[in-house]
């Protein structure tokens, strides 16, 4: 598998603590690297042919507040020929009706560039009303909720980056 590139916005922590679990699933810093949004530039972003964005939702279908600053970086790239995968954190319990909500957002600037989506996840393992976050009957990402089942997180990451390995370049 070629390197992968890790991109992430993170209010208190929570998707940058999950950006490191994949990190370490994928093979640790030889296999893919972990990049803050707001230190990434359009090069860090075209150099890798393995995309994985990560962002939490608030209020209500919004993205992290980095990822909506510096949302021009992924509307002026071309993801044509990059297969990018989406996680998402979110709370289930709290926010019922919107959980990880900002994944879609995502997807759809990527699909809208031409880019591959990859990693869907099925919605059996989460218990939620709505989700915009769903195509096709699966969650357009992984789903990682930190507030009520922090315990999950190892097994949910262990197993997407499984499937990751497999459908990556
Ligand atoms: C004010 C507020 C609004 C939130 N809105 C949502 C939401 O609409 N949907 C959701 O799934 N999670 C929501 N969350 C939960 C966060 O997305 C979750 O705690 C996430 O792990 C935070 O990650 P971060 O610290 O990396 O930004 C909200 C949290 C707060 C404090």
């Amino acid at each position: 598998m070629k390197k992968t590139g890790i991109f992430y916005g993170s209010s208190s922590g929570e998707t940058e603590y999950v950006a490191k679990q994949i990190q370490k699933e994928l093979g640790g810093e030889n296999k893919a690297e972990v990049i803050n949004i707001v230190m990434a530039s359009q090069e860090d972003l075209q150099k890798f042919d393995n995309l994985i964005f990560g962002t939490s939702t608030w209020r209500e279908a919004r993205m992290q507040y980095d990822w909506e600053f510096y949302q021009n970086l992924l509307d002026e790239t071309d993801f044509s020929g990059k297969k990018i995968a989406l996680f998402g954190t979110g709370d289930q319990v709290n926010y019922p009706d919107n959980f990880v909500d900002a994944m879609k957002i995502l997807y759809d600037k990527v699909k809208e560039n031409s880019g591959e989506i990859v990693g869907a996840v099925a919605t059996d393992d989460y218990r939620f009303n709505k989700s915009k976050a769903i195509v096709n009957k699966k969650f357009v990402g992984l789903p990682v909720d930190e507030t009520n089942e922090y315990q999950k997180t190892p097994q949910r990451v262990k197993k997407w980056c499984e499937t990751l390995k497999k459908e990556f370049h």
